[in-house]
């Protein structure tokens, strides 16, 4: 007798793999990216042990899965970043996740990175310089 197909375990494994398009397909646009790809290239050690982290981050995220214990924002404090990199993140995000990811995971996946974004700039740029724009310390 053929085993019943668990469509769970199906849709649950096709999230799985576009998961890990998406993240792959981040690294390499944001590699070839003139803001980020050099920022990539000198903190990241190496690329495959990192894109397995960072989906298994996106895993838990948006499919509720264990496999990701960590903290992200901490990773990120002491990174040679400014609001202009989180804004190029993001437009490579929306970018790799609408071409990798069934529309319901991508909007899913967009809104996080979005949120996490904002959040990440209020953690690192939490005051204001002269001109009024997000900056690490105090004007
Ligand atoms: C300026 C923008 C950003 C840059 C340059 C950046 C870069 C990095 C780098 C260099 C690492 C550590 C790599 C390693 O140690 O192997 C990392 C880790 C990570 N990043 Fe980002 N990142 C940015 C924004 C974001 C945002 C907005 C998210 C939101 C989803 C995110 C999610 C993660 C995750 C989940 C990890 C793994 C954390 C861990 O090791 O526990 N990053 N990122």
């Amino acid at each position: 007798m053929q085993a019943e197909i668990n469509h769970t375990d199906v849709d649950a494994a096709a999230a799985e793999a576009a998961i890990r398009a998406c993240v792959r397909r981040f690294y390499e646009l944001g590699g070839v990216d003139p803001l980020l790809g050099p920022i990539f290239e000198k903190t990241i050690s190496e690329l495959e042990p990192h894109l397995e982290i960072v989906a298994n981050f996106w895993s838990h995220a948006l499919l509720g899965t264990t496999r990701y214990q960590g903290t992200p924002f901490g990773v990120h404090v002491n990174l040679p970043v400014e609001p202009q990199h989180f804004a190029r993140w993001i437009e490579i995000f929306r970018v790799a996740a609408k071409e990798t990811m069934p529309e319901t995971l991508s909007a899913s996946a967009i809104a996080r990175a979005e949120h996490m974004t904002q959040c990440f700039q209020s953690g690192l740029f939490p005051f204001k310089d002269g001109e009024g724009r997000p900056s690490r310390v105090p004007a």
